[in-house]
């Protein structure tokens, strides 16, 4: 049922947060200063060309220091890197004891050591999102660190762990040249 009144942000966060995603720490650089923001707000968008979607809080420092850079990295963390992930989001600001984490020089933008993978990326568009800036991306470089590869989840606005035990293989992500038909029935359900 549609309503004219739009729902509740908060229950707007918690039903998002039924959406599990990994979490990552993005870097940029804009001359010796080196700026790390945590984010999960982060989607791969196209193959060709090869692009992704960031999403920044129109408040975050990042946002404009990613204009002033042209170029970030997206640096996904494993499973034990949870203190990064809370340093990263505003934990350097609050106090917070610095983890131990190291800068590897890529390009125009470091990447963060240690971590399972990393992309590096130049800024191809910024486009309006209500209070966040959509952030397009232009992969450039990859990385992808040594096994074993455990990542770190974020769902339900905790920071969780993967079961290894369950892993069942996902059909290809190709686009099928043929059009998929669903029928419903009269309750709702899917039927076809
Ligand atoms: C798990 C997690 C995911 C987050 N994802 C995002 C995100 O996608 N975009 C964003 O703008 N902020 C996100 N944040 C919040 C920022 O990390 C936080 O506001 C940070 O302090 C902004 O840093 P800055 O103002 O120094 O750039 C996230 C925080 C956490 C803990």
């Amino acid at each position: 049922m549609t309503s004219s009144t739009p729902p509740d942000p908060k229950l707007y966060r918690r039903v998002m947060g039924q959406f599990a995603t990994g979490v990552t720490v993005i870097l940029t650089q804009v001359d010796e200063e080196i700026h790390g923001m945590t984010a999960n707000a982060v989607t791969s968008l196209s193959l060709d060309p090869l692009l992704l979607i960031l999403g920044v809080d129109k408040k975050a420092h990042m946002a404009e220091m990613l204009q002033r850079a042209g170029v970030f990295t997206v640096n996904i963390l494993r499973d034990d890197q949870e203190p990064l992930s809370r340093y990263f989001a505003g934990g350097a600001r609050r106090g917070m004891a610095k983890p131990e984490f190291h800068f590897v020089p890529w390009g125009r933008a470091p990447r963060l050591g240690g971590c399972l993978a990393s992309l590096a990326c130049q800024v191809d568009g910024i486009l309006e999102g209500g209070d966040h800036w959509i952030v397009v991306g232009r992969v450039t470089d990859l990385y992808e660190g040594p096994p074993p590869h455990h990542p770190m989840i974020f769902y339900a606005g905790r920071y969780r762990q993967l079961d290894p035990a369950h892993a069942d293989p996902a059909p290809e992500l190709e686009t099928s040249p043929i059009p998929v038909h669903i029928f419903y029935d009269a309750w709702g359900d899917d039927i076809s």
